[in-house]
């Protein structure tokens, strides 16, 4: 009993040291931040600090290049954001995209080599929206980032996938069991610091927009509408949330707050923050979200979510990301939002007569393209012998063989989403045009169509 209680002991202590050596080991350093005696400080860890520098140091940038010369968008097919920059600096910045975000993989990461214009790969897709999403920080959300701004780097850090990303956690299946509802609770996830929080703050405040406040509006009120309507869980919540923002910054909660008012906005960086707490909630639902299709399964979370972002997928630990390092000022394709450019054009939708439009190398409709049957089916659906004929078409770049595979995969796919409709197989004929190549020279988008007629 005794031994084995003594190297229970003795293991402890072992852990301890372990614990101790990983995090806040003396000495520490603390500045003050506000009036003496306020215990308004903050506390660094000097060694910590120089183990973080290497992380946040900011890669050099390429030599700038010569905006003369033709347009990006006038030389390559595809270029649908940066076609404005002239190609030395759209080569430029496909260099840079390379080094932040695929380093080891090189351009094939997102690339299909034997036909740069192609967006087979998801990840050309992915880029692409993020590319817009990196202006749309850099020119709306000068409230958090300033001028300091953003790139791809900020995040990804040379890495495929960012370091912190998160997904909403599965489903708790003991609600209704004696384990009761722990909301999150004991856990001790990395998400807020091993606290005995709920780890996940982040869909009721960076997803949804639920209320951070858990003051109330005057001291003790019991009842009236000056009560505290907030509930113990709410607060844990919050608390958990303010846990994570601590820990992404490195900071404490005074960095923030005057500990002797929480409600106070006298600290600036509150502020900033508060515009923060905006931006990712932005960031998830209008561009983080919308890609969910766009990845394969094994990029989804549990509940088959897209991976998100949170204080930490910018901040990893430091005050400001890469320690205030303003990256964004060497690459001004990034800094402010691309003139929206031509697309496909609208599909027709007739009662007779569909046409719909394809993206270069694309055999799958998009949603908006999907929407131009919608008269078709009606038709069909309200005359019951009628059929429908329908053909594909490529354009004219790229080679003739793979083209003729195209077309008529651009037909089985309008022919699919009919049945998916409800039309009998039976009423829809592939009909081979005369001539599928719809145009003489280069990638015209209005030739790469299907088109769907009723005889
Ligand atoms: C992280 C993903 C990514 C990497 C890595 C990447 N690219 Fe790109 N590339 C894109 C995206 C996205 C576009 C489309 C841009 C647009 O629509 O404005 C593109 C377009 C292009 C085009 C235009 C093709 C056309 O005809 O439409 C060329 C050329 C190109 N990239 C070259 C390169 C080279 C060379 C490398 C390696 C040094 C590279 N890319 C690495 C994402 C990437
Ligand atoms: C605010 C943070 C942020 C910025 C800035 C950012 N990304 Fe991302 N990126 C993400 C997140 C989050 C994901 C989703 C992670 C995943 O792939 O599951 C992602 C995924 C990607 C992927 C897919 C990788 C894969 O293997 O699944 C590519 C490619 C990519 N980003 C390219 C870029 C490029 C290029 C830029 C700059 C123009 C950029 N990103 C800027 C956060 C960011
Ligand atoms: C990086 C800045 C930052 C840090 C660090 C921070 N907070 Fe906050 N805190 C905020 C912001 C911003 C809000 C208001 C959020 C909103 O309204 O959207 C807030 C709100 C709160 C509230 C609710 C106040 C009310 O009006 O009801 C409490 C309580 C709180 N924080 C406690 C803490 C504690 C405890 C810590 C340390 C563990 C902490 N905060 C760390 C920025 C911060
Ligand atoms: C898209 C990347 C990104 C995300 C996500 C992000 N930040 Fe920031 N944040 C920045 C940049 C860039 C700066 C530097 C701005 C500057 O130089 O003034 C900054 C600055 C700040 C500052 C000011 C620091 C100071 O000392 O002035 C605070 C506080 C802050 N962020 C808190 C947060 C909080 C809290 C979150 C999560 C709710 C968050 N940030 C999410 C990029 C980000």
């Amino acid at each position: 009993m005794i031994t084995t209680s003594r190297l229970f002991r003795g293991l402890m202590a072992v852990v301890a040291a372990g614990l101790l050596a990983g995090c806040e080991r003396p000495p520490i350093d603390t500045v003050q931040t506000g009036y003496r005696g306020t215990a308004m400080e903050q506390v660094y860890n000097p060694r910590l600090l120089a183990k973080e520098a290497a992380l946040n140091a900011a890669p050099a940038a390429l030599e700038p290049a010569s905006n003369e010369g033709p347009r990006a968008r006038d030389i390559y097919k595809n270029v649908q954001v940066l076609g404005d920059l002239s190609v030395g600096a759209f080569t430029r910045h496909m260099t840079s995209i390379t080094q932040w975000v695929a380093p080891g993989e090189g351009c094939g990461y997102c690339h299909n080599l034997a036909n740069l214009a192609d967006d087979s790969k998801y990840t050309k897709v992915v880029a692409r929206k993020m590319i817009q999403m990196t202006q749309a920080i850099n020119s709306n959300w000068k409230t958090h980032v300033a001028e300091t701004g953003v790139t791809c780097y900020t995040c990804h850090r040379g890495n495929n996938v960012p370091a912190n990303v998160w997904y909403s956690p599965k489903d708790r299946n003991n609600a209704n069991s004696l384990l009761g509802d722990t909301a999150g609770q004991n856990m001790g996830m990395k998400t807020v610091a091993y606290s005995s929080l709920p780890f996940d703050p982040f869909t009721p405040y960076l997803l949804g927009a639920q209320d951070i406040r858990v003051n109330g509006l005057e001291a003790m009120a019991q009842s009236g509408d000056k009560a505290n309507r907030h509930s113990t869980k709410q607060a844990e919540h919050t608390f958990a949330l303010m846990v994570h923002m601590s820990k992404s910054l490195g900071v404490n909660c005074t960095y923030c707050h005057n500990t002797r008012d929480i409600q106070s906005w006298e600290r600036p960086q509150r502020t900033t923050s508060w515009y923060g707490i905006r931006m990712a909630r932005e960031l998830n639902n209008e561009h983080m979200v919308p890609l969910t299709a766009t990845f394969p399964a094994n990029r989804l979370g549990p509940k088959g979510d897209v991976a998100k972002v949170n204080c930490t997928t910018c901040h990893q630990g430091a005050y400001k990301p890469l320690y205030g390092a303003a990256m964004a000022k060497d690459h001004p394709e990034l800094l402010s939002l691309a003139k929206p450019q031509a697309g496909l054009p609208a599909p027709l939708s007739e009662a007779m007569r569909s046409v719909l439009y394809f993206g270069v190398g694309a055999s799958v409709l998009d949603t908006e393209q999907a929407k131009g049957l919608a008269q078709l089916i009606a038709t069909m659906a309200a005359t019951p012998t009628a059929k429908v004929a329908i053909s594909g078409y490529h354009s004219a770049s790229g080679d003739p063989a793979a083209n003729q595979e195209l077309a008529k995969a651009r037909a089985m796919q309008v022919r699919d989403s009919l049945t998916a409709a409800g039309i009998a197989v039976d009423r829809v004929v592939l009909e081979k045009p005369m001539q599928a190549e719809a145009n003489l020279a280069g990638e015209d988008p209005a030739a790469r169509r299907v088109e769907a007629k009723i005889n």
